[in-house]
Parts: structure tokens; C-alpha cells; sequence
């Protein structure tokens, strides 16, 4: 399926309010704002790419959340700097690019992930997996490894802005609830650092054989009016 069509079923599961967009892979060698530019100047052309795509792909959501056009700097952590009325997030796999976007006074901050779907090298689970995700792969065929990777890095967009904190992947354990396509998280039983408790987080996955997007949001709880 293309990734496209897996877009439009996260946009099901997610609040109207999140504006979700992609970006051609023509618009992936379309030059960005100067001041963009720079940010990758001494970039391979690959990088130099995905990033063009990413912060295309964000401005077309910024655009359906009624914002003209602006340049996306980086912060001194890589964190994607939007407008401060925006909660926003990037991500770029070799073939897809997608962004999230909604108003910050809705949500405190989104995370947004897209991986291409590989094999993880099961030498690998000990440095990705807790445990208990361990167990749960080995225990149930849909739980793909990539899935749980994608939700780790998601959620980790998510939680930066908010924690300005880095935290690795052994420090959270995800659990999946299948019948709706959600993701929640919690404190990884070896966890290093103590992980933040947001009641108001919400987590969601689609996946085909090709592509896995994961994205989640944490609600602000001084919004008024709804958040969907
Ligand atoms: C940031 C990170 C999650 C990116 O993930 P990735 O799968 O390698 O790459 P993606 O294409 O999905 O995402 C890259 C985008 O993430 C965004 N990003 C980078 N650092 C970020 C941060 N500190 N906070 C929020 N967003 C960030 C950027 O927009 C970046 O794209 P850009 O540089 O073109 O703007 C990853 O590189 C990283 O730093 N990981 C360390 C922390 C971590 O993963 N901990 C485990 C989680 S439990």
C-alpha cells in the first residue's frame, strides 16, 4: 500500500485537530529557505533531501492549521523550531516523509514517526526492547519490533520539547491495545531516569508490509472547546 493511503488511516485515529501532511519526492530536491538551507550546508545530498522534504511536508501542515508560510529552524537539540503558537513534529524515512501539526493551546506537543518496514537483528533487542517487549515479540506475531521502535522514537519527539530531557530506549516500555491501533507507555521496570507521566498522552500506529507511522500527542488541559 502507499504510505499515502496508511497516512489517511492515521488521520482517522487521530483528533481532526492534528494536521498530518507528506511531501512529494519531487519536493525533495526543492531548495527550502535560505536560512534552512544552512542548516544542512555541509550535508550529503541524501540528508540535505529528507530534510527539504521534511520541512516541506511541515509547512503543508501549517498550512491547513491556517499558517502562511515560515521557515523551520532547529533548535540546539535537532528539535524542529515552529511558530510558538504550534506543537509540531518531523520524520523521514528513505521514501516518505511526513509531518504533524496542531495549535499548542490543544496539544502541549506531538511526536510523529514513519520507518521503513526491516527486520530488527534480534542481537539488537537487548539495546531497544525491555523485557517484557521482548517477550511479547516472541509471544505475538503482530507485535512487529519495528513497531515498538517507531513508537519509542514518536513518543521521544513528543516528550523533548516538553522534558528537555533525552532518555533511552530501555527507560520505557510500550504496550499496544491491536483492536484500535494505540500505543500507550510506561516506566521501563530497569529505567534509568524516571519517565514523565502525562494522563493526557494518546498513541496510535498503522502499518503495512512496507512503511509503520506511529504518532501521539499529549492534550493541554487548559484547552477549551475540544480537541477534536
Ligand atoms: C530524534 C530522533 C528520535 C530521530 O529519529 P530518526 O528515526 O532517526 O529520524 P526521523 O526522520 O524519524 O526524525 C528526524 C527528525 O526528528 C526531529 N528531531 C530531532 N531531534 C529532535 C528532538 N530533540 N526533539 C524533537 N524532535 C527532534 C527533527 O525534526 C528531525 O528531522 P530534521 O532534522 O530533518 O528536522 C533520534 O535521532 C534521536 O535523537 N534519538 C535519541 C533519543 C532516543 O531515540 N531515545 C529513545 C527513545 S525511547
Amino acid at each position: 500500500m502507499p504510505a499515502v493511503f496508511l497516512l489517511d488511516k492515521l488521520r482517522t485515529l487521530l483528533p481532526n485537530s492534528i494536521k498530518l501532511a507528506t511531501a512529494d519526492i519531487a519536493m525533495w530536491s526543492v531548495r527550502v529557505f535560505p536560512e534552512e538551507e544552512l542548516i544542512v550546508a555541509n550535508a550529503v545530498e541524501k540528508r540535505k533531501k529528507e530534510f527539504r522534504g521534511g520541512r516541506h511536508s511541515a509547512r503543508d501542515a501549517l498550512k491547513q492549521l491556517g499558517f502562511s508560510s515560515c521557515s523551520i529552524l532547529q533548535g540546539s537539540n535537532r528539535e524542529p523550531l515552529f511558530p510558538q503558537l504550534v506543537s509540531g513534529s518531523i520524520s523521514h524515512c528513505d521514501d516518505f516523509c511526513v509531518s504533524a501539526c496542531a495549535l499548542s493551546k490543544d496539544f502541549e506537543s506531538v511526536g510523529i514517526d514513519c520507518e521503513k518496514v526491516a527486520i530488527i537483528s534480534p542481537e539488537m533487542y537487548s539495546l531497544l526492547f525491555t523485557k517484557n517487549e521482548i517477550l511479547s515479540i516472541k509471544q505475538d506475531p503482530l507485535i512487529l519490533p519495528i513497531l515498538i521502535f517507531s513508537a519509542k522514537e514518536s513518543l521521544f519527539k513528543c516528550f523533548f520539547p516538553l522534558q528537555k530531557e533525552y532518555f533511552d530506549f530501555l527507560d520505557i516500555e510500550i504496550t499496544f491495545d491491536q483492536k484500535v491501533g494505540r500505543f500507550s507507555y510506561r516506566q521501563a521496570p530497569q529505567a534509568k531516569i524516571k519517565t514523565p507521566t502525562y494522563s493526557s498522552f494518546e498513541g496510535f500506529y498503522v502499518y503495512d508490509n512496507i512503511h509503520a507511522l506511529t504518532a501521539c500527542y499529549v492534550v493541554n488541559n487548559n484547552s477549551v472547546g475540544g480537541i477534536f
